[in-house]
């Protein structure tokens, strides 16, 4: 396996911001026109827009005079540095106004480079000069009903080109906009008269305080801050590189993810014991998060922190004797929480805080209490401390909670809360998003602004992923049928952040590798309106940029938009999840495509997460049965992705001979488009298959099962050239590696992971056409069959039952597995049988009442639970992963034997295997409702997968 081999490369140079061809929504405005000042209308639950609030009043005005000191010291270094390299350039003057804030002194220094770059000269001052080329801010409050914080208007007349806004940001956006035209004309530009506004009031990327994989002795998103784990947190010409492209792409937010940030970053007297990382790290943090917020201040950047809910740190949760991670409140983990909460709107009164109320926190009542009596309280005591006037705006994530029931409670106690739910889910399905998913989000658009999360994008990993078209629609349908405005947008490989998956030396950026994921979801977030002849043109303009020639750039462009039909198409309409416990570009098994419920497929990836149309069960039932097709079916999306995937590759090579800038990108470009090829033609062979299989149940016809063999023989030589593309291009299919993941194949339980490269999967698929053969034989010549053995049962491993509460009871046929029932077992699995279970009250456990179960083991065991397969809420469901990542930590989320029993009066059920140590434990399974108890075996003992198929009619 060469999973971690390099290619040397020179790095991918971005195409130089921007050759701006109809890149604006400029619309011509009369100067005459000018509103007189206006009350700006009263909306019901307006939030305090962050922009306003963070670099608005209290933060500049306790800045200011530094921040002049500052201006005109950046002035002067800008007139020495502009002057020294082009003296002899003709001179313009950029005038900014006295009390200038740091925002503004930005924008002219973009000017002064722009203009530099334009082989012209500039300086900064504040005194308007009288003769010669000059630039001018104007700021007019009285505009903002027309053009917000963010708009702007660009006038020029006699070689004076005037920015007005109505605040900082607006005369920022103007810059930024001015500065393109400088660049593009090569000269200020003449006789302009235009106005912008953005049409989505946040714009935001997310960054990853998160590794690929689980920290030793800690649990699911436990990072604290430190520079071993994340050593480009503390590099400030990496931010500084990052934060110019944010601002360069008009992006206003920028969130930091994380499980539990207030123990690196914030001291309580009450808690000291609370900081989990050593007192010099503790001020590096301290320092690099004022310096963080200063400088996306400085660049009209909104920095929100974001945690995860009920989290204590380390150190506090083993003073007391408590996990770290807890499923109801508790009033220790609410105090702690509370005050940590309040010292961090104390000291960086400027941050945003972004909550998840889940995953580790249980259940509506919790997470509406655990909001609203300590999360937002929280807020208001940091607030008053830190002496604010607002409301500090706060996002509430609608992830792993009932937001409709959630969000009114917290709205009562708090106004300025913006909601935020995912676009697709954690990938990228479709851009006619509807269903339950589309609702909650128009839900929460009715309460106050809503924000879409473009989440982790996991059936787009690890390939580059340039869709504009797809882009744009996707934020039409995010504004247009969610109701959002704004946008929260993952990086392509979330977890590995800064660096791209690619297997080269050094590591590329991934905002070098990914610009144009950047810029096409900022641009339309900006504006999705385009005309599109002119948005075509722009981005030919960015791609001639990129590769060197208009020729290879229009290529290109039409090669990326087809790629970005693939992953998308594929996922939704094959796929067991769009969670990030699937990653697409590694296949599936044949079992997970004939038999998606077994694996926990979650049906609002086809209902909400793509247009109308069948699942394969459905097709092929319906070919059978001779019955009308609707909507999008197995069989269209296979043909559509084929047609697009081998039309990007017919493009790319079209482009190829044009290339004549980035041609080691270019060429990882087309790796790509070969790989998402190879991709596509192993889901075609591998969905045929299941097809025939599915089509075997009612057929019977021994002629479907070889069809089926033929596509899975082809399925795998497809797979077997992904496996050479990317060898040793890629350094893993996807940044999340931990145990989390399941779909194909599963992570390792804990630690680093396993199965992430195709190398690593490609014994398993080998394996799987070996077994499909042998079956195959079997069916066609039962007498073959070499399994003829009794299955034997598993090993007993002794434990002590401590709760009172319930009882042991040897497991077998005739035996009762509740104690307050006369259901009987009246069949079970070989397995199973003569193991001690234990048994306690079903009507306490189905009313939700908690059944504590107590019990005592001197050896690593697993504890056997039997899960009903009926939705109902009296039965305890399978915890679904895609809401509650740490479900897997004790595994057990897979059954390990199916259809274990049969069980009077009661549904079939599956038996999951929960790992737990020597010592005493209180069995911990996430949810309500009943279960049973089957046994303890040792957690050496290897426990055989199977279908016992009892209990199923
Ligand atoms: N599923 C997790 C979340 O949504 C991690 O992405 O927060």
């Amino acid at each position: 396996m060469n999973c971690k081999s390099t290619e040397t490369v020179a790095q991918v140079s971005k195409p130089a911001l921007p050759s701006a061809v109809g890149c604006y929504r400029g619309r011509a405005v009369s100067p005459a026109s000018e509103p007189a000042e206006r009350e700006p209308r009263e909306q019901a639950r307006k939030p305090v827009h962050p922009s306003q609030y963070c670099y608005g009043r209290q933060a500049i005005q306790q800045t200011r005079r530094p921040v002049l000191r500052n201006a005109l010291a950046s002035a002067i270094a800008l007139l020495l540095f502009v002057a020294l390299g082009a003296s002899a350039a003709p001179h313009v003057n950029i005038t900014i106004p006295t009390n200038a804030s740091p925002r503004v002194v930005f924008a002219a220094e973009r000017l002064g480079l722009a203009l530099q770059a334009a082989g012209l000269q500039g300086t900064v001052g504040q005194a308007p000069s009288t003769n010669g080329p000059s630039i001018r801010f104007r700021q007019r409050t009285d505009l903002r009903q027309d053009l917000g914080h963010e708009g702007f208007r660009l006038e020029s007349s006699n070689n004076i080109l005037t920015i007005t806004a109505a605040a900082d940001s607006g005369l920022l956006y103007g810059a930024v906009d001015a500065a393109r035209r400088i660049r593009e004309e090569r000269r200020l530009p003449q006789s302009i008269n235009v106005a912008d506004t953005p049409a989505m009031a946040l714009r935001g990327v997310c960054v990853a305080m998160q590794k690929t994989s689980i920290l030793p002795g800690r649990r699911v998103y436990e990072y604290p801050y430190t520079p071993e784990l994340f050593p480009w947190f503390y590099d400030k010409q990496l931010w500084s590189e990052y934060l110019d492209v944010l601002v360069e792409n008009r992006m206003n937010s920028l969130y930091l993810w994380n499980g539990h940030p207030f123990a690196s970053l914030v001291r309580l007297k009450e808690y000291p014991e609370a900081v989990e990382v050593p007192d010099d790290v503790f001020e590096k943090n301290v320092e690099m998060f004022r310096w963080l917020t200063t400088e996306c201040d400085k660049r009209g950047i909104w920095l929100v922190q974001m945690f995860y809910n009920i989290f204590l740190p380390k150190p506090l949760a083993e003073k007391h004797g408590v996990p770290t991670q807890l499923s109801a409140p508790t009033p220790l983990s609410s105090d702690y929480t509370r005050k940590s909460i309040a010292e961090f709107v104390k000291q960086y009164p400027n941050v945003g805080l972004m909550v998840c109320l889940g995953e580790a926190l249980q259940g509506t009542t919790n997470q509406i209490s655990w909001a609203t009596s300590t999360i937002l309280p929280g807020v208001l005591d940091g607030m008053k401390a830190a002496g604010l006037r607002e409301q500090p705006p706060v996002v509430i994530r609608t992830h792993a909670m009932n937001p409709e029931a959630i969000m009114p409670a917290c709205f009562a106690v708090y106004t300025n809360l913006f909601t935020e739910t995912k676009y697709n889910g954690e990938s990228l399905t479709t851009y006619e998003p509807r269903g339950k998913a589309a609702q909650t989000h128009l839900n929460m658009a009715a309460l106050g602004s809503h924000i879409v999360n473009v989440h982790i994008l996991s059936n787009l990993e690890p390939f580059r992923y340039g869709a504009q078209e797809f882009i744009r629609k996707s934020i039409l349908a995010s504004r247009d049928r969610f109701g959002a405005s704004g946008l929260h947008l993952y990086p392509l490989a979330y977890w590995n952040w800064p660096n791209s998956p690619d297997a080269t030396t050094p590591p590329l950026k991934q905002w070098d590798r990914d610009w144009m994921w950047f810029e096409a979801w900022a641009r339309y977030a900006w504006n999705p309106d385009v005309n599109l002849n002119q948005d075509r043109a722009y981005w030919i303009s960015r791609l001639t940029a990129f590769l060197g020639t208009r020729q290879a750039a229009e290529k290109m462009l039409d090669a990326v938009n087809e790629a970005g039909e693939v992953a998308p198409q594929l996922v939704r309409r094959f796929g067991i999840t769009e969670g990030n416990r699937q990653t697409l570009s590694l296949g599936m098994t044949l079992d997970q495509l004939v038999n998606p419920k077994r694996y926990n497929a979650i049906t609002e990836l086809w209902e909400s997460q793509a247009p109308p149309g069948e699942r394969l069960d459905e097709f092929v039932r319906k070919e059978w049965s001779k019955e009308a097709h609707i909507g999008e079916t197995p069989v269209s999306v296979i043909e559509a992705v084929l047609k697009h995937a081998s039309n990007a590759v017919v493009f790319a090579a079209a482009a190829a001979p044009h290339v004549t800038e980035n041609q080691a990108e270019f060429k990882r470009w087309r790796n790509d488009f070969a790989c998402i090829l190879a991709m596509a033609q192993n889901y075609e062979h591998k969905t045929k298959a299941a097809a025939h299989v599915l089509r075997y149940g009612f057929s019977k016809d021994m002629a479907d099962m070889n069809a089926a063999g033929e596509h899975m023989t082809r399925s795998l030589e497809r797979f077997r050239e992904l496996t050479a593309l990317t060898r040793n291009t890629y350094q893993f299919a996807n940044s999340m590696q931990t145990g989390h993941r399941k779909i194909p194949f599963g992570g390792a339980a804990n630690g680093a992971g396993t199965n992430y490269h195709w190398v690593q999967v490609l014994p398993l698929y080998e394996k799987e056409l070996a077994d499909f053969r042998v079956a195959l034989a079997e069916l066609k010549d039962p007498a073959r069959a070499t399994s003829t053995t009794a299955v034997q049962p598993w090993p007993a491993a002794p434990f002590r039952l401590i709760s009172t509460n319930a009882e042991t009871y040897e497991v077998k046929a005739g035996a009762r597995p509740f104690v307050d029932r006369r259901y009987t077992f009246m069949s079970v699995a070989s397995e199973l049988n003569g193991l001690t279970g234990i048994r306690f009250s079903h009507e306490e456990a189905k009313n939700h009442r908690h059944v504590p179960i107590e019990f005592e083991v001197t050896q690593p065991v697993r504890v056997l639970i039997g899960y009903f397969q009926n939705e109902r809420d009296l039965w305890l469901q399978v915890p679904n992963l895609d809401f509650a990542s740490h479900a897997d930590e004790r595994g057990g989320v897979e059954p390990v034997l199916r259809n274990a029993g049969e069980i009077e009066e009661c549904p079939a059920f599956n038996v999951h295997a929960f790992r737990y140590e020597p010592g005493r434990h209180q069995l911990e399974l996430i949810g309500k409702g009943s279960f049973i108890v089957l046994g303890v075996v040792p957690q050496s003992a290897t426990l055989e997968k199977r279908d016992a198929k009892l209990g199923t009619k």
